[in-house]
Parts: C-alpha cells; structure tokens; sequence
C-alpha cells in the first residue's frame, strides 16, 4: 500500500459506508487554484449535492473524482481505489453524466448506448438487456430506434445522457448540473431516476447544481462551494436551521427616507438592507412580529407598501449570509 492509500484508508477511519472520500483535494490551473483544500464524503444510498455559482469549481472536482483531471494535492478515493494511483478501478466504479451533452448526435438513441456500453466492456446480449433498462429507466424507451439524437428535445438527450451513465450500474454517480435546460417534466422524471437509485439501489450520488431548489428538494445533504472551497456542509434542514427567521422583501410605493431606520427599531426585525429602487430586504424573528413591523412603520411614516413578499429560509439566503454575494447574478 503506498503512503496516500495508507493516508486514505486511515481517514476512511473504519467508516466502511463511504464510497467517496475526498480528502484535502487541489486542483490548479496555472498560478489559479479552482479547487482549493476540499473534503466531503459520499456514503451508498445518499444524494449530495454540491451547490455553488458559475465559476465555484463543481466541474473541477468532478473531473478529477471521475479521473479526468489529475489532483494538485489531497486526495480522491471511491470504494477504498485511490483515483490516482489506481484509475482503472476507480472509472469501472463510477458513471459520469457531463455537464456538456457527450453524445454522438448522428446516430440513434440505441446506438449511443450500444457505443458507450463497449466502452465499458459490455457486449452482446447483456448489453442489449442492459440498454433496454436504463431506456426504461430514463422514459426513451419508444425514441431509442429513431435514426438520429439530433431531434430530440434537450430534455430527451439530457435524459439519454442520464442512461449513459447508467449502463455499468455504477456505484458512485456523478451528475453535473443534469438538467439545465430540461423542461419540467424531464426535469421531474430526472429527479425520480436519481432518487430511486440512491433509495433503491444504493447508488452513491453526486450532484452538481447552482439551483437552490433542486439542492433542497434532491439532496440528503449540501455543500455549499464558493472560489474552490466549501463554505458549509450539512443534511439540509440542519442547514436552513442556521437561517434566522423569515425574510420578506418589501417595495414602497414611493421613496421614504425614515422607513429603513424605523423597521430595523422594531421589535424581532434582525436585518433590513437596501435592495433596488424602493425596495428593501427584512428578516425578522418570525412572520408575525414582521408583518406587524413593516405595518406599523408604513403607517407611522405615512408609506403606502407597493409589494410584499414572504419567503421561508432557504439555502439561497443561506448563501447570501456567508458569502456575501448572490447565488445567482
Ligand atoms: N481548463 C481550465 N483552465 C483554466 N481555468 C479553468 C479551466 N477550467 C476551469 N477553469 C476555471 O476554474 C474555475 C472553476 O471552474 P469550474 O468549471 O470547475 O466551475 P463550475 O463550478 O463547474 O462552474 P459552472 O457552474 O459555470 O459550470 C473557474 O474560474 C474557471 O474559469
Ligand atoms: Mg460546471
């Protein structure tokens, strides 16, 4: 065993149910570090989702856990295989759905997956029943003999993408942003894939995304990666319980110059900001105590509230809070 295998499976620690183990990875392009010191752990059956903006580093770190990109430091092990010094175990274990559509789009549905299924090693009879499952897994059954992938939906070739991925049974499942640009109902049948893997079959998931709902809704847990480093990690209620109260955004029909240092004197407001025009941003204790401030002040300052929006806690703000910046530009 060499020093980094020994290093890995002392940090496994004896936990057995780990099937991703990253370690301290770091990848650099140049002088740029886009990947910088993380760690996480995938264990069979769950769906973790890494959540972070255009640019964060999600499609770095899949790369290198998929043994695409080789690490700077740290390490990356799936099933106890350390990916650099054993590749070969590690690919047959994985099964990566790319953020950029990699299919053959002049040839059936069939044919891509009869392609990709050679590649990895199957053949022949099982190949074929093999297709015949993730078509039926993925909804495609009935498109798989059409002459060619180039009329199909973006939501069908994300889809068959999906089933790619799928032919070898992977253990560990790796899905970058798998349904940009997906209509929702592709999008809901992706979901219930991914989660009937995971529950059913015990697939390890890792899934890449920069939507806050589909984080919440998808996945057991969350990282949350920002500039190639995690900013937080938890099971998702555990993380929205770090979120204080209730956030509503309010916009003044006209300009008030005393409203904002009115409401943040209220009674359970904790936070009120500025955002555009009129607008402001007020998180209060809870919805009662919030509704009363912003009613209170609008009428003591004799403003008139042009819109009111409520919104539960949601990673978003979550995000907002840590970093500073929006999720989303
Ligand atoms: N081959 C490369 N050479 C140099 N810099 C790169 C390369 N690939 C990615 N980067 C940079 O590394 C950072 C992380 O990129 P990465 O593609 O991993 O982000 P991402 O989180 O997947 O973003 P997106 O949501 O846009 O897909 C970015 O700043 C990007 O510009
Ligand atoms: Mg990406």
């Amino acid at each position: 065993m060499s020093a980094q295998q020994a290093t890995s499976a002392k940090a496994a620690g004896g936990e057995s149910s780990a099937v991703l183990e990253v370690s301290g990875l770091i990848k650099r392009y140049g002088d740029f570090t886009a990947v910088n010191a993380i760690s996480f752990q995938i264990s069979a059956g769950e769906i973790f989702g890494l959540l972070g903006p255009n640019g964060a580093g999600k499609t770095t770190t899949i790369s290198v856990i998929a043994t695409l990109l080789k690490a700077g430091g740290g390490s990356v092990s799936v099933s106890g295989h350390n990916a650099r010094d054993d590749s070969m175990a590690v690919r047959k274990l994985i099964g990566l759905v790319p953020q950029d559509i990699g299919l053959y789009l002049r040839f059936s549905a069939w044919a891509n997956l009869e392609f990709f299924g050679n590649l990895y090693g199957l053949w022949g009879r099982p190949l074929r029943q093999r297709i015949e499952e993730v078509l039926e897994i993925v909804g495609l059954t009935g498109s798989a003999k059409k002459p060619i992938v180039t009329k199909f939906s973006g939501g069908m070739k994300r889809r068959l993408n999906l089933a790619a991925g799928l032919l070898h049974k992977p253990r560990l499942l790796l899905l970058d942003e798998p349904t940009v640009g997906v209509d929702p109902q592709s999008r809901n049948r992706i979901f219930e894939n991914i989660t009937s893997l995971a529950k059913d079959d015990g697939t390890a998931i890792l899934y890449t995304t920069h939507y806050v709902e589909e984080a919440e809704a998808l996945c057991d847990r969350v990282a949350i990666i920002d500039g190639g480093e995690i900013v937080v990690c938890d099971e998702v209620p555990k993380l929205l319980a770090q979120m204080p109260g209730v956030a509503f955004t309010v916009e003044l029909a006209e300009e008030s110059v005393a409203f904002e240092a009115s409401v943040a004197k209220q009674p359970g407001v904790s936070e009120i900001t500025r955002v555009d025009g009129n607008g402001y941003r007020v998180v209060a204790e809870d919805q009662e105590q919030g509704l009363a401030a912003l009613l209170a002040t609008a009428r003591e300052h004799q403003v008139t509230l042009a819109g009111l929006d409520i919104a539960k806690p949601n990673l978003e703000q979550l995000f907002l809070r840590l970093t500073g910046k929006a999720l989303r530009d």
